[in-house]
């Protein structure tokens, strides 16, 4: 087992180190020569998806936060309505689904019951399905209409890391193909991100490579009996994946917000030192969020809270109220996920360890429920 975790203590220690990879190898060979993206595993016809006029991501766990940042950049793009359901939630409310309704389905083992019964559904409604699975041959592809594959290789430890950044992938490279399809992009605009999308795994080399800091933050909070986690636009479903993160190994109450909801009620939360983890958005998005943002810092500093700010490279701003901060590369406002994921993966890994927990097998859960 040593030889499979290759050096790592872990294999979620592995498998967070092997993001670069995973990303990388699900990027591969899905463009043309001139650029443009080929999906030939999307065995549905291309007058269907053109017509499609409301995309569903249904999924459960850390595969659904996956397709909450899929909504973002999805919408963005493509300026189709995205819906994201939890699969459990989904197909009991009596969703409105027909045949112009796209249903993408979000699972690393393509096994989970609620998932498969939400594709099912849909289907039966007569929606197309597209399955984004990590698991080749699994039952979830087998019963949809299309399947994106991520190539993140085998993951092992129960809590979701290389597929979550790969489901990510796969859903930006869904987006911009359907931009492409439907004339929301020019060729050379799709192009330009594409080749963005491929400087990220070096960016997450990056991170990996200066996370000490991460780890040192992490130990000193062994002892922390909840943490809060603050982000706005695609840094609101970080903050939720790195609040599971932390509930899943740490055994430690978490909770993510949006970060404009502080005043509507979690700022009640803030007394003295109480942690609090915030993903500020790129000071050069749009919409001013980033400022917005870093003033949510200073007024729950302001109350006592123990600041972790995780945050762009040169991003100066952050610096006179947070106690710490664990720095990310510099990539467009909508790629940043696959960047700021990455040090709350690597925060809740290294706390859960120094609190002698097994990371790989954490109580109660397991890798991949196939009941209801
Ligand atoms: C379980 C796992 C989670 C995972 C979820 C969905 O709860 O513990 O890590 O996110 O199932 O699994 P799937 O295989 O559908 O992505």
């Amino acid at each position: 087992a040593a030889a499979e975790k290759g050096g790592f203590a872990s294999f979620m220690d592995k498998e967070i180190h092997d993001q670069p990879q995973a990303v990388g190898d699900t990027l591969l060979a899905r463009t043309d020569e001139r650029g443009q993206i080929v999906l030939d595993d999307l065995r549905i016809d291309e007058s269907v998806l053109r017509s499609v006029d409301k995309i569903i991501v249904v999924a459960c766990g850390t595969a659904a936060y996956a397709g909450h940042v899929a909504k973002y950049a999805i919408e963005h793009w493509c300026r189709i309505p995205v819906e994201v359901e939890l699969a459990h939630e989904f197909r009991y409310r009596d969703p409105i689904i027909d045949a112009q309704t796209l249903v993408v389905a979000i699972s690393q083992s393509g096994e989970t019951m609620d998932t498969l019964m939400a594709v099912r559904h849909a289907r039966e409604q007569g929606a197309k399905v597209i399955a984004i699975v990590n698991t080749h041959g699994s039952t979830i592809p087998r019963e949809s209409d299309a399947v994106l594959y991520t190539h993140a290789g085998p993951e092992v430890a129960v809590a979701s890391t290389k597929a979550f950044l790969s489901q990510i992938t796969a859903a930006y490279i869904l987006g911009l193909y359907l931009a492409q399809l439907r004339g929301n992009k020019y060729p050379d605009e799709v192009a330009e991100v594409f080749d963005e999308l491929r400087l990220m795994p070096a960016r997450i080399q990056e991170i990996l490579d200066g996370a000490e800091h991460v780890r040192e933050v992490a130990r000193s909070m062994s002892e922390a009996s909840s943490v809060l986690f603050l982000g706005r636009h695609v840094g609101f479903p970080v903050a939720l994946e790195g609040a599971l993160k932390l509930k899943e190994l740490a055994y430690i109450h978490a909770e993510g917000f949006a970060a404009g909801e502080l005043k509507h009620g979690p700022i009640a939360l803030i007394d003295e030192g109480q942690p609090v983890i915030v993903i500020v958005p790129s000071p050069r998005g749009r919409d001013s969020l980033h400022s917005k943002v870093v003033s949510n810092i200073q007024e729950i500093r302001a109350r006592g809270a123990r600041t972790i700010v995780v945050a762009e490279a040169g991003d100066d701003d952050v610096l006179p109220y947070a106690d710490e901060v664990f720095w990310v590369p510099q990539s467009p406002v909508l790629l940043a996920p696959l960047l700021t994921t990455v040090p709350l993966q690597i925060f809740a890994c290294e706390l859960a360890t120094s609190k002698g927990l097994d990371v790989d097998q954490p109580r109660n859960l397991a890798k991949s429920v196939t009941v209801e």
